[in-house]
Formats: structure tokens, sequence, C-alpha cells
């Protein structure tokens, strides 16, 4: 099949006055930032505050803060991790190089996220097994906050720590707080496709000091622990740093992230209507429930029922040949990289067949009239591809 290019709109967006903020800040000469200081720290300040956390570690990428969070759990050989869908596959392999294994929960029926009652029931069933769980990875996927209020108590109680991926959902919110700041620790990533992009680069936000100080002795410069913590000769296992160049642009892009957001709030909400209307509500933009808040980097469009794999991609390529960004949701890691069983997690494979995500870094940030042509182009390729491949290919 033809590679599919990215239309031109999905590139990320520049803050006003950013390249003029970031050419002063290089004509300054402040490169030099191993020890965290500089706009490292004032990034990592700026995103505390956002939050409402009291501290954020900044790293390389999201991988990299999940990393720094499992060594801060000391997460050992044998033990178990249980672990939500739809972050990309790639995201769960530090969890296997600790030598610890996955265990998975399944998504709610109508939503992207996990399931509060299935996470518990498979946790209390992985320790009735004798499993030692130490901690549960919901994911914010696509911006759409996971259900995690049921969840908060009786993990506490267990002591099983929730890390929340939020590497698609800053700014996002869950009637508890802000996603990524309500479980023990949360990580977010500022790659180029990212509500917040940098180039590159994440950041591990908790409200435990402990935490924090753990992470930072595993994977920071000795610099910045002797600074900080006062420890000098410290040999950390790994070096997951920020570019001080991609904080100082963080710093220059965090005043535009809530106009961001709230314009892509507005093309929600214009997808929705469109979609429906268009398409006598076959298609579906996928909402929230009251409390919750959204940050949609990218939209959920449900179909009216499940398509066979390859009339998903035909769909996909339909709509990126007509101007849209359109994907389906991530594969789950294969059984072999540590990826659930076939038929282990029913809804999350039905949501994967019935689920396209809308959107990138920059669509949703069109103009209207832009927007209303990749809708247009997502209709279009449901009218040519979709309703025929509810159908079994070859038969009338
Ligand atoms: C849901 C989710 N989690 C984690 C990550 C990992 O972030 P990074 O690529 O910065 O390591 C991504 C990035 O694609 C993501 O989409």
């Amino acid at each position: 099949m033809a590679r599919r290019e990215p239309p031109s709109w999905s590139r990320a967006p520049l803050a006003e006055g950013a390249p003029e903020a970031l050419a002063a800040w290089l004509r300054r000469g402040e490169l030099d930032a191993l020890d965290g200081s500089g706009a490292v720290r004032r990034f990592e300040r700026a995103m505390a505050a956002r939050l409402g956390v009291g501290w954020a570690l900044a790293t390389a990428s999201g991988t990299a803060a999940l990393e720094a969070a499992l060594a801060a759990l000391e997460l050992q050989p044998g033990e178990t991790l249980l672990a939500a869908p739809f972050a990309p596959a790639y995201v769960y392999q530090p969890v296997l190089r600790a030598g610890a294994r996955l265990a998975w929960v399944d998504v709610e029926a109508e939503g992207l996220g996990l399931d509060p009652a299935d996470a518990l029931g498979r946790l209390e069933a992985e320790e009735r097994a004798g499993a030692r769980v130490r901690a549960l990875l919901a994911v914010h996927v696509a911006g759409y906050p996971a259900r995690l209020g049921p969840l908060l108590e009786p993990l506490a109680r267990r002591g099983v720590a929730l890390l929340e991926d939020a590497a698609q959902a800053l700014g996002a919110r869950l009637p508890e707080g802000a996603a990524g700041a309500v479980g023990t620790a949360g990580f977010f990533s500022f790659q180029g496709a990212k509500l917040l992009p940098l180039g590159e680069g994440g950041l591990l936000a908790t409200r435990m000091g402990d935490l924090y100080r753990r992470a930072l002795r595993a994977g920071q410069h000795p610099a910045r622990i002797e600074r900080e913590l006062g420890e000098a000769g410290a040999i950390p296992s790994f070096q997951h740093r920020l570019n001080p160049l991609a904080a100082a642009l963080g710093l220059a892009q965090l005043p535009a992230l809530d106009g961001w957001l709230e314009r892509r709030r507005r093309r929600a909400g214009e997808a929705s209507r469109f979609l429906r209307e268009a398409t006598g509500g076959e298609l579906q933009v996928l909402g929230a429930a009251p409390g919750f808040r959204p940050a949609w980097l990218q939209l959920g469009v449900r179909l009216p029922q499940p398509l066979a794999p390859e009339a998903l991609e035909e769909l996909c390529q339909a709509a990126v040949e007509g101007g849209a960004d359109l994907d389906p949701l991530p594969e789950l890691p294969p059984p072999g990289a540590g990826g659930p069983a076939p038929g282990e997690l029913p809804r999350a494979e039905e949501a994967r067949r019935r689920t396209l995500l809308l959107g990138g870094a920059g669509s949703l940030l069109a103009e209207e009239e832009a927007f209303r042509e990749v809708l247009e182009a997502v209709v279009a390729a449901w009218r040519k591809i979709g309703r025929s491949g509810r159908r079994p290919r070859g038969r009338p």
C-alpha cells in the first residue's frame, strides 16, 4: 500500500513570540544546565504550578519520565504492573526491562479509558494468584481523561501506585483534578505531535516529594543531585535529562496552551455536530461524562459497528488522501512483547475496530473553514469505504 503522507496542517503550532524568546535565550548563552538550573528549572516550576503538584521533573521523553517513575518505585523483577491499553507499544517496554510483568486491564464499553471495575477485579484476581502488584498504569487516551476516582482509595489502601500516562492529555481534567496530577505520579510528552510541542521532551509530575527525589537520583546528572539533595558522588543508573533548549521553548509555548485547548474544544463541538448530521448519526465523536474535560488532542470517531482491519486501514487512507488526519488506535503490544493474549481484552479489541482518531498536533487548531474540509474528507471516506466495509469483502 502507498505510504501515507500527513496533511500539511498537522504541523505543530508555535506560540506567538516563541522564536524571538528562544533566540534571546540562546544569545544569553544558557546552554549549560547539567545541574537542572536555568530554563529547565523554570519550566519544571511553571508546569508544577499549572498542574497543582509540588514536584515536576523534566526528562528527555514521556517514556523516560515513566522509566524514572518505575525506578523511583523500585519495581523489582517478578513484580507485576497492571496496564491499560492504547499507549504506543514501546511505552510499556520499560516495565519489561525492569524484569517486571505486565497484566492488562480492559477499557470502558463506551470510552477509551480503563474500566475501574475491571481494574479492581483484575487486581484482586492477580493478588489471589499470588502476584505482587506494584502499580496500575492508566492512559488518558487522545486527551480523554480516564475515570480514576473509584480507584484512588482501593489502590491507596493496598499500597498500589497509580501512574497516569498523560502524554496526550496536558490540560485535561477529571473531577479529582488535572489529568496527570491525580494519581501517585503522572507523565507527559512534549514530542512534536503533542499538546505542548517542543520537538522532544517529557515530564514527571507528583505530589510526593519522596518519589520525586528517588526519580531524580535515578536518572539525572550528579551535579543536579548534589545541588538539590546535597548528595555528592551519586552514580545514577541512567541519564534522561531534558535539553534546556526544549525547556526554553516550553516556557515560550506555555502561555499559548490555554488558547490552543479552547480552540480544540470548539473544533470538537463542530466535528460532533457535523459528522452526526452528515452521516445521519452513523459517525459519532466520543464525548466526555459530566465533570470530565478532555484536552482534545485527537477526536475519537466512533463507527456504528466494528470494521475488519483492512477496511479500517482503507478508510483512514481514503480520509488522508482527502486531506483529513485519521488514524486507527495504537495496536497493543503483541503477546511476545508483554501484550495481552487474543481475547483477553474484548472491549479494547472492539474499540480498536470501531474507533478512529481524528486530528494531530495542529489539525484541530485549523481555522473553522479548513477544518470543515477535513470533516468533509472524513465523511467522503466513510461513504466510499466505511459502509461497504461493514460487509465481509467479496460478498454482496
Ligand atoms: C499515550 C502516550 N503515552 C506515552 C507516549 C510516549 O511519549 P514519548 O514519545 O515522548 O516517549 C506517547 C507518545 O507518543 C503517547 O502517545
